[in-house]
């Protein structure tokens, strides 16, 4: 286990030096460079500005349909004081939560992104072995960028939060190795309600973690509204937000290569329903969870527990 050390990252300085959206103008900026020297043909191409290609490909239908959804969605559930998420929701954005109980949400983030990070590089094996050269280029970009984002909020919980580093990585792991010990299953859109997000991405097609991708389209909002708060009550330092600062503007281009991965490989219209069903899904179990857990919380017997249900929180 390697100790955490601060790099020089250069998107973060700019959230110090400007204001929030100025800093995320220019940082997305320098991500359309980042693809260009990413050495991958596809990238510049999906991260130019004004990118619309997906629109022309066969599953566009069921991305444009996917988006309606989410934001027919977050209309009605905004206000919820758990919304989107634990550590974005809107008792954070007025500075109404402890800060021990949002030490417990971000340690629990830190948690159930680990089992993604491990379930996500299964998946990417499977895209191998789909054969699809754009399918595993883009979800090998996305998962390295998804890794460096893991080791940022690791700096957040070690450094900001206080959570010493042995407890944090042991009871990720913990918690990985029982996702991962949960039985293969094929995903159907019948029994995905009771699969785990772990099972989902190791027993399914690949092209369901552009469902995945696609459901970032929360980050940048809800850590746009959360990053102020952050600053304003908790008093916490730029250095200290790396994690939240990159979520204001990176998952715009997420979006994209999920718009492209489905909008691409969603060809027929059992492909298009398990997609739909896993998408709306995700949504439905992380507001379950999230509600559950405000309940907990508001009854101050708010620990550590981790579900499975906690693989669907963002
Ligand atoms: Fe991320
Ligand atoms: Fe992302």
């Amino acid at each position: 286990m390697q100790s955490s050390e601060l790099l020089p990252w250069k998107f973060n300085p700019l959230f110090e030096k400007y204001s929030m959206q100025d800093a995320i103008k220019k940082a997305s900026e320098m991500e359309e460079e980042r693809a260009v020297w990413s050495q991958v043909p596809l990238l510049p191409r999906i991260y130019s500005k004004g990118w619309k290609e997906w629109q022309d490909m066969p599953g566009a239908g069921l991305v444009g349909d996917l988006i309606q959804w989410w934001e027919d969605d977050r209309k009605d559930s905004m206000g919820l004081p758990w919304y989107p998420n634990p550590t974005n929701c809107e008792l954070v954005a007025k500075g109404e939560m402890s800060l021990e109980d949002y030490q417990v949400c971000c340690m629990r983030r830190f948690c159930n992104v680990e089992a993604g990070e491990t379930a996500g590089a299964i998946g990417l094996g499977n895209a191998y072995l789909q054969h699809e050269r754009d399918l595993r280029e883009l979800i090998l970009w996305w998962r390295f960028d998804e890794q460096t984002h893991q080791e940022m909020d690791k700096i957040m919980n070690i450094k900001l939060l206080g959570i010493p580093e042995e407890k944090l990585l042991r009871t990720a792991i913990n918690y990985t190795e029982r996702m991962a010990k949960s039985p293969m299953s094929p995903v159907t859109k019948e029994n995905i309600k009771t699969l785990n997000r772990f099972q989902v991405v190791r027993d399914g097609p690949p092209l369901l973690m552009g469902c995945i991708m696609l459901a970032e389209i929360e980050n940048p909002w809800s850590s746009q509204r959360t990053r102020p708060a952050l600053v304003k009550y908790y008093n916490f330092p730029n250095e200290a937000l790396l994690f939240v600062n990159v979520h204001t503007f990176i998952d715009y281009y997420h979006i994209r290569l999920g718009q492209y991965i489905l909008a691409k490989y969603a060809t027929t219209n059992e492909l298009r329903e398990l997609c739909k069903a896993f998408f709306i899904n995700t949504f439905k179990l992380q507001h379950e969870r999230a509600a559950e857990l405000f309940k907990e919380l508001s009854g101050k017997k708010f620990e550590l527990t981790l579900k499975k249900e906690d693989t669907y929180l963002q």
